[in-house]
């Protein structure tokens, strides 16, 4: 009798719980303006999951052997894709970047807590409700590890050094393109 009204007492708690969710939901109630922060305990929630889910996915993924030519190659894809949002080294992200919420962090201090495998995984999947682009369809795996190597060595990096790397593009090079810059050509130009 008692164990029955306590299974009764669960439900109808779960039942309560589930209704007053819809009625959030229905009703916009969760305000997504990306200048109302989180609470802390909702961010911490979110970004606890965030690191968690990354580090279990990645788990498995075997990096290959890097090279200097692979981080190299990672800088113009960095340079094109990643920077306008993360930054660089001694380079600010994008004014419309610093309005989003969660904010892209700066990696040329937040590599050092990521693996290469993670930050393989994260660029091939993105994260999603985060802003955080899947370049998996885009880019194929080699090119994905060229930017994970370019990524881990930005925290060792001097201003000088991010900014002597090419901007110029592969597919450029590859189409030819690289010739209608006015540029110096790259030192990596083969
Ligand atoms: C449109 C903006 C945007 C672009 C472009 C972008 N990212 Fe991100 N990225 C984010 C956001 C936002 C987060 C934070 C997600 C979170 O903390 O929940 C993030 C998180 C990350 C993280 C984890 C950082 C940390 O410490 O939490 C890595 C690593 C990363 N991105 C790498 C890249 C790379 C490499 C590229 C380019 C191939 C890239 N991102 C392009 C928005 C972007």
């Amino acid at each position: 009798m008692r164990w029955a009204s306590f299974v009764a007492g669960i439900a109808a708690t779960i039942a309560v719980i589930l209704i007053v969710s819809l009625v959030v939901v229905l009703a916009g109630g969760y305000n997504i303006a990306a200048t109302d922060r989180h609470s802390p305990l909702v961010a911490w929630a979110l970004h606890t999951n965030f690191e968690n889910s990354v580090k279990s996915h990645a788990g498995d993924i075997a990096p290959p052997q890097f090279s200097a030519a692979m981080i190299d190659a990672g800088a113009p894809e960095y340079k094109a894709m990643c920077a306008r949002c993360h930054g660089g080294v001694g380079e600010s992200r994008e004014d419309w970047a610093e309005g989003m919420l969660p904010k892209p962090p700066a990696l040329a201090r937040a590599a050092d807590e990521w693996s290469h495998a993670e930050i393989f995984w994260l660029v091939k999947h993105g994260a999603k409700m985060t802003a955080m682009p899947a370049f998996g369809d885009s880019h194929d795996d080699q090119t994905i590890w060229n930017i994970a190597a370019f990524v881990k060595a930005l925290p060792t990096m001097s201003a000088a050094q991010y900014a002597a790397y090419s901007t110029e593009h592969g597919e450029e090079k590859e189409r030819g393109e690289a010739h209608a810059h006015a540029e110096a050509p790259s030192p990596q130009a083969d």
